[in-house]
């Protein structure tokens, strides 16, 4: 069998960054699915498509071909063979991104693509519905996260280390505002399941959350 994790958790649990070391350190690669959902919001922005149009941006997610690859920086997201990496990261993309991925037939698309990656690819698969829609096998499930205030500080200085003085008050609605979205949507909205193993980093260091989901993996595969 494929080795594959499944990581859910909300916004800025540090889904990201730590997925890139665990998977690093085991030697698999980190599949970004959230990525993918920003690819669909991004592009939905650009061709003036209605977010709140479900049917538009059903179709949307139709037409286009998202696609990922991996290389030694990391994922790089591509739509229709456009490298979108650098274009993914914005507050309007975010929210773009959470606000398409409420809709059944882009769920469907995504679930579709991810599931074809990782059968084929051990991964470590992270984002909103892995342990529940996508990897519902997968013999490892972590649920990250941290107190939204934690969250919000960490993103916070992130930006102003990258010069963005959006006030920490405005990353903080803005982030609870995404997890409401996310945590209450009809279709497989977030929340840890009954097996995920739930890591909460909010007093915990880098490291240590790294040490601590790459000690879960081993003892599963001790089991
Ligand atoms: O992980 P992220 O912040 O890059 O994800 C952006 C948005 O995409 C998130 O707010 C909700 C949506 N998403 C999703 O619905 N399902 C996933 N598996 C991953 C992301």
């Amino acid at each position: 069998m494929v080795l594959n994790i499944a990581m859910d958790g909300p916004v800025g649990a540090g889904k990201s960054s730590i997925a890139d070391a665990v998977a690093n350190a085991l030697g698999i690669l980190h599949l970004d699915t959230g990525a993918m959902y920003r690819a669909i919001g991004l592009t939905a922005l650009r061709r003036g498509v209605d977010l709140a149009d479900e049917q538009a941006v059903t179709e949307l997610a139709r037409q286009i071909r998202v696609s990922v690859a991996h290389g030694g920086d990391g994922q790089r997201t591509l739509v229709d063979g456009e490298d979108v990496t650098a274009l993914i990261r914005t507050a309007e993309v975010s929210m773009a991104a959470s606000t398409v991925g409420k809709y059944q037939g882009v769920r469907r698309e995504m679930v579709a693509l991810q599931q074809r990656l990782a059968a084929t690819t051990p991964m470590l698969v992270d984002g909103r519905d892995i342990c529940l829609r996508v990897l519902p096998d997968a013999p490892v499930k972590i649920y990250l996260t941290a107190s939204a205030e934690e969250r919000a500080r960490r993103r916070w200085l992130e930006m102003q280390q990258k010069g963005d003085t959006t006030p920490y008050e405005t990353v903080l609605a803005d982030l609870k505002a995404r997890d409401a979205q996310d945590m209450n949507r009809e279709i497989d909205p977030l929340r840890p399941t009954e097996d995920a193993v739930i890591v909460d980093s909010t007093e915990l260091s880098f490291g240590e959350v790294v040490e601590k989901i790459i000690g879960i993996v081993k003892e599963k595969y001790h089991e």
